[in-house]
């Protein structure tokens, strides 16, 4: 398995540009289930989760093809741009395999494209996760509420469309839904109900939608292909249903966790970055905490395109403490909670963070002790009081944005740090390693197999007796 090896201490100065968002790409990619004409979507990042989600739309007969862009249109620290492009042409499976499905969770936002377009979905129901009980019964909830039949048999979600026989997809009715539950709404519930709705006979409003910006992309490309939807990004969606959906092209949005979790890497090191391609103006809850912490983000108000803006990022002195919870957008986000705590753990007092989304997602809190963190827990809340540095230690990836922090809190600590099971990172983070080795880092991936700790090997500690 691979493993990164960090050298602390170098700050990170330069130049990067902000990749295709994760997040938004994955409903993008599935929303070619919803037509047969092709799909184009431009700058899909070369992630685990994107391969993942290929694989899942082939399987779910779709022809799917690769295009590389000359490097015209490559941005700074990257590869050439890629297009996909996908076609569904085969309506004979609808079945999402466990095998996939439980590699990545997102695969459940198949089910509204391909219960609309093709009046049956099959989907294995998605299990815990790292970050906490995940449940999709408001995904289930909208799709009932549109008059689709819904049953559970070994494990698979059925869903089943109003008048579907065979050789009939039959069609879901628009109805009016509440999406709203315990912690907010739901992002890729609002997606499948979205997707759903299109094609579905009449109107459809959805309340309490999730307003996330990656809900406003793929309303954007499905208008593209044709869909009647209003209010996108706000907390009620309507959608007047059309009888079928043309193709589509759409250049996906950039990625604002990745660009946060670079934001705070360059602040933690107290360096000097210049991000491309940053979608500001979808991180104004985190450009507000880092404000707050002493980090300078300087930016062209005159931009065109804030989605897409140039931006310094610099950071001097020790991080001032803060308080951030969690929250919906446009509150500050989940996925850069445990970059955020990374950072403060090197601040100057006592910052106080509450998980308002995923109450549980605090695996990294273990793992930054090992390197020095002074973090204590309470439920949700945790309060990080601030030390003068870290020590690299042996650590162990667990979640996405758990093993972002765990190399942030790496190219800050004095010392090597060893972060294992960095497969965690690849599903969304594409070759960290390389971007931030281009712009100061020192840090390399290698295979844990090759790897010894006091002068044996990685593996044959973790099988250590005595471990209780
Ligand atoms: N929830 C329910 N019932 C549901 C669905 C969600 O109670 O039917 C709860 C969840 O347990 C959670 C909250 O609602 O407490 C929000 O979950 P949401 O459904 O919005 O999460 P998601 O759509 O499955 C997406 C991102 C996550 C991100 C969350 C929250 C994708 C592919 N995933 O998940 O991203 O944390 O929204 O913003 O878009 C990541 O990238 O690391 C990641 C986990």
């Amino acid at each position: 398995m691979d493993a990164f090896v960090i050298h602390g201490g170098p700050r990170l100065v330069g130049r990067l540009a902000v990749n295709g968002s994760k997040n938004a790409a994955l409903p993008l990619m599935a929303a070619a289930l919803l037509t047969d004409q092709p799909i184009h979507i431009e700058g899909a990042p070369r992630l685990a989760d994107i391969a993942s989600m290929v694989r899942l739309l082939e399987d779910l007969g779709c022809e799917t093809s690769e295009e590389v862009s000359d490097s015209a249109s490559a941005t700074a620290g990257r590869e050439a741009e890629r297009t996909l492009t996908f076609r569904s042409t085969d309506w004979s499976s609808s079945h999402a395999r466990y095998e996939i499905v439980r590699t990545m969770r997102a695969s459940i936002c198949a089910l509204g494209p391909m219960l609309a377009r093709r009046g049956q979905a099959r989907i294995s129901m998605p299990g815990g996760c790292a970050i906490g009980d995940r449940p999709v019964d408001l995904h289930l909830r909208g799709l009932a509420a549109l008059g689709a039949d819904i049953a559970l048999e070994s494990g698979d979600i059925i869903a089943t469309a109003p008048g579907h026989a065979p050789g009939r997809p039959g069609r879901l009715r628009g109805a009016t839904i509440f999406l709203g539950g315990p912690f907010g709404s739901t992002v890729l519930g609002t997606a499948n109900i979205l997707c759903a709705a299109t094609l579905a006979r009449g109107q459809t409003i959805i309340e309490s939608a999730a307003c996330e910006p990656e809900i406003v992309d793929l309303a954007r490309l499905l208008g593209a292909m044709g869909a009647r939807i209003e209010g996108a990004g706000t907390p009620r969606i309507v959608i007047e249903g059309v009888d079928e959906l043309d193709g589509g092209r759409h250049r996906v949005m950039p990625d604002r966790i990745e660009a946060g979790t670079f934001m705070m890497a360059a602040a933690m090191t107290r360096g000097r970055l210049t991000l491309e391609n940053c979608p500001l103006d979808a991180m104004l809850a985190v450009s507000d905490r880092l404000k707050e912490i002493g980090v300078r983000i300087e930016t062209d108000e005159t931009a065109a395109d804030t989605l897409r803006a140039t931006c310094e990022v610099t950071m001097d002195g020790l991080p001032r403490p803060a308080q951030m919870t969690t929250q919906p957008y446009p509150g500050f986000p989940t996925d850069l909670q445990a970059q955020l705590l990374a950072l403060l753990t090197l601040a100057d007092g006592n910052s106080v963070i509450t998980e308002k989304i995923y109450p549980e997602r605090y695996l990294h809190v273990a793992e930054l002790s090992r390197m020095g963190a002074r973090i204590f827990r309470q439920g949700p809340t945790v309060v990080v009081s601030g030390v003068r540095r870290l020590v690299g230690a042996p650590v162990m990836a667990s979640d996405l944005r758990a093993s972002a922090s765990l190399v942030m809190a790496g190219l800050a600590a004095e010392g090597t740090t060893i972060i294992r099971r960095v497969y965690h990172l690849d599903r969304g983070y594409e070759a960290m390693e390389e971007v931030l080795s281009s712009i100061g880092a020192r840090i390399e991936r290698v295979d844990d197999k090759d790897l010894l700790l006091d002068g044996a090997p990685l593996g044959a500690l973790e099988s250590g007796a005595g471990a209780v």
